[in-house]
C-alpha cells in the first residue's frame, strides 16, 4: 500500500470513530420525536460547539478537467482541507471534482495535489462524490436542492439541510458572461443556477447560504440576477466584464517547484483561502474576508487583477466566517488585523491562456526532437487554431447579421451595469446550440464570446438567421479536440 493509501484508509477510519461518538451523543437525546431523532442524527453537524447554528454544509466544485486546469481543482482540494480542520465531516461536504490530477501521467507528485509552491498535500481524504463525468449541471442542481432522485451518478450525497443550517458554496473555473465551464455535457446558465437558489430558498431549508466564485466575468452570473432576500450572500472573483486569474504559475514570483509546468492556484481562491487557513474564523466576518480578498486580488493596478465583486444580501457579510466554515482550533489565538494581510502577488495568468502556458512550458522544456516535445507542440497549436477558429467565425457572423460596420460594434456592446448579459436565456441556449452545430464546440475558450451572442438575441436575431449565418462563416467542423462535438453542446 502505497502513502496515499495508507492516509486514505486512516482518515476513514479516524472519520469513522468521530461519527460513533457522536451519534452516541446525540442517541442521548431522548425527548426527540422519532421523526426528530433521525433529522438530528443525520444533522449532528456542530452540536459540540454549543453555537446553535444548525449543520453547515459545503459544496465545493472544480468545473473543468485536464492538467493545464490543475489549479481548479488544487483550489477544491485546498477548501476542503479548510473545512475539514474547521471541524466539517464528510457526510456535510459534497465535492465535485473530474479527479483527473493527483494520478496524470503530467503530474510530478504522484498522488500529491498542492496549491501553493510550498505547500503540503491537499488531495489526501477528499471526497470523491461527483468525479469525471458525474460533474455536470444537472448534478450540482441536484445536490444543492438536495433532490437525490434527479441524480444521475455519483455518491448520492446532496445538501439535505433544514431551516437552521448554513451553506456555503465554493466553485472554482473557466466561464464566460452568463455561463460557468463544466467538465462534462452543457454549461452552467446564469438564470438556472438562480432559479435553483430560488427553489432552494422558497423550500426553507437553509437559514443562510454563501457562495464564493472564481470564474471569468464571474459577476455576470449573479449581476442582475441575484435578488435581495434570499438570505443569500456571494462574492466573485471578478466583475462581469473582466478575467479572473491563475496564480503560482511557472515564471511568476513565486512560481511553483521546477518540476511543475501548470498554475498551482487561482488568484481569489488563493486570497481567501490563504486567509481563512491561518485566522480565527470566529472573528473574522465575511466582510473583512471580502476586503482582504479584493485587496490581493486587484493586485495594486489591476494589470494582473480583477476586481472582487459581492452580490446579493450583503448585510450577512456582519457574519463570522466561522458560520460557514467552522474554525482550526489551533488559529484561536490568531485574530484578523487589517494589516496583518497576505502579501500581494508579483503577475498573475489570464484563466484564458494558462493552458496555453502549460503547453508552452512543456514545449520549451521537452528534450529537442523527443516524442513530448512533438505532443506538446501539437496541443499549442490545437489549441491556437481552435481560438482562431471561434474568434474569427464569431466575428464573422456578427458581420453577416449586422453589416461589415455594424458587426463588432453589436457583437462587443455591453449593457449598463445591474443587467444581466441577456433577457432571452432560451435564446442565448438555442443561439449557443446553432453556432456549435456548424462551427463546432466554444468549448472553455470560447466562452469568451458568450456576450456577443447574447447580443445577438438582445438585437432580436432569430434562430433561422443565426443557422444561415453559421452556416455561411464556418465551412466545416476543424477537426482536433478543442472544436469537435465529441462532448456535446455547450447548451
Ligand atoms: C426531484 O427531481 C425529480 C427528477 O428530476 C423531479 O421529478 C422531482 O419533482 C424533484 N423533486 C423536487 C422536490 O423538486
Ligand atoms: C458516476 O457515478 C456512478 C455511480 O456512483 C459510478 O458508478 C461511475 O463510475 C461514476 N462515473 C465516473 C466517470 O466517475
Ligand atoms: C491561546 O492563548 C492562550 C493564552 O495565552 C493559551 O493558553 C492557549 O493555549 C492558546 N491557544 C492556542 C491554540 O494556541
Ligand atoms: C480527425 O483526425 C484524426 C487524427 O488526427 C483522424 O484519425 C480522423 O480520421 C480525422 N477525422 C476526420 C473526420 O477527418
Amino acid at each position: 500500500m502505497n502513502h496515499f493509501a495508507v492516509g486514505v484508509l486512516l482518515l476513514s477510519l479516524l472519520s469513522a470513530s468521530i461519527l460513533s461518538v457522536d451519534s452516541r451523543n446525540t442517541g442521548s437525546d431522548v425527548l426527540k420525536l422519532p421523526s426528530e431523532v433521525t433529522e438530528f442524527i443525520g444533522r449532528s453537524g456542530n452540536n459540540e460547539d454549543h453555537d446553535s447554528v444548525g449543520t453547515r454544509w459545503a459544496v465545493l466544485i472544480a468545473g473543468s478537467n485536464g492538467f493545464w486546469n490543475y489549479r481548479h481543482q488544487a483550489d477544491v482540494c485546498h477548501a476542503y482541507q479548510i473545512l475539514r480542520t474547521g471541524g466539517m465531516k464528510d457526510e456535510n461536504i459534497i465535492v465535485f471534482m473530474y479527479d483527473d490530477i493527483a494520478l496524470n501521467e503530467e503530474n510530478p507528485r504522484p498522488g500529491v495535489i498542492i496549491n501553493h509552491p510550498l505547500g503540503g498535500d491537499v488531495y489526501e481524504g477528499v471526497p470523491k462524490d461527483y468525479t469525471g463525468n458525474n460533474v455536470s449541471v444537472n448534478n450540482f442542481l441536484a445536490v444543492l436542492l438536495g433532490n437525490k432522485t434527479a441524480l444521475t451518478g455519483g455518491s448520492g450525497k446532496v445538501v439535505d439541510s433544514g431551516p437552521d443550517d448554513h451553506i456555503f458554496v465554493f466553485y472554482s473555473d473557466h466561464g464566460g458572461p452568463g455561463v460557468l465551464g463544466m467538465p462534462a455535457g452543457s454549461f452552467l446558465y446564469a438564470n438556472d443556477l438562480i432559479t435553483v437558489l430560488k427553489k432552494k430558498h422558497a423550500s426553507g431549508t437553509y437559514k443562510s447560504l454563501v457562495f464564493y466564485l472564481e470564474a471569468c466575468e464571474s459577476g455576470s452570473i449573479f449581476e442582475g440576477l441575484l435578488p435581495k432576500g434570499l438570505n443569500i450572500y456571494a462574492t466573485t472573483a471578478s466583475n462581469a466584464v473582466e478575467s479572473s486569474w491563475g496564480t503560482y504559475c511557472p515564471g511568476e514570483f513565486p512560481p511553483p517547484p521546477p518540476e511543475y509546468e501548470t498554475c498551482l492556484g487561482d488568484l481569489y481562491s488563493v486570497a481567501w483561502m490563504e486567509d481563512s487557513d491561518i485566522h480565527n474564523l470566529r472573528t473574522e466576518t465575511l466582510k473583512q474576508q471580502y476586503q482582504l480578498v479584493k485587496t490581493r486580488t486587484e493586485n495594486k493596478n489591476f494589470r494582473y487583477g480583477s476586481h472582487v465583486q459581492q452580490y446579493g444580501d450583503l448585510g450577512l457579510n456582519k457574519e463570522q466566517l466561522f458560520l460557514y466554515m467552522g474554525t482550526n482550533p489551533a488559529n484561536d489565538n490568531s485574530t484578523f488585523i487589517q494589516e496583518n494581510s497576505l502579501p500581494s502577488f508579483s503577475t498573475a495568468v489570464n484563466q484564458r491562456d494558462a493552458d496555453l502556458l502549460h503547453f508552452w512550458q512543456k514545449f520549451s522544456k521537452a528534450p529537442e526532437g523527443s516524442p513530448r516535445k512533438f505532443a506538446a507542440q501539437k496541443q499549442f497549436v490545437d489549441a491556437m487554431s481552435h481560438r482562431m477558429h471561434i474568434d474569427q467565425s464569431i466575428k464573422l457572423i456578427g458581420k453577416l447579421l449586422f453589416g461589415m460596420e455594424e458587426g463588432p460594434e453589436v457583437l462587443k456592446a455591453v449593457r449598463p451595469a445591474g443587467q444581466p448579459i441577456v433577457d432571452d436565456w432560451d435564446c442565448l441556449k438555442t443561439m449557443v446550440r446553432t453556432f456549435e452545430t456548424h462551427c463546432g464546440s466554444l468549448s472553455q475558450y470560447g466562452m469568451k464570446h458568450m456576450r456577443s451572442i447574447a447580443n445577438i438575441c438582445n438585437a432580436g436575431i432569430k434562430e433561422q438567421q443565426m443557422a444561415e449565418a453559421s452556416a455561411q462563416a464556418c465551412i466545416r467542423i476543424p477537426n482536433n479536440s478543442w472544436s469537435s462535438l465529441h462532448n456535446g453542446f455547450s447548451a
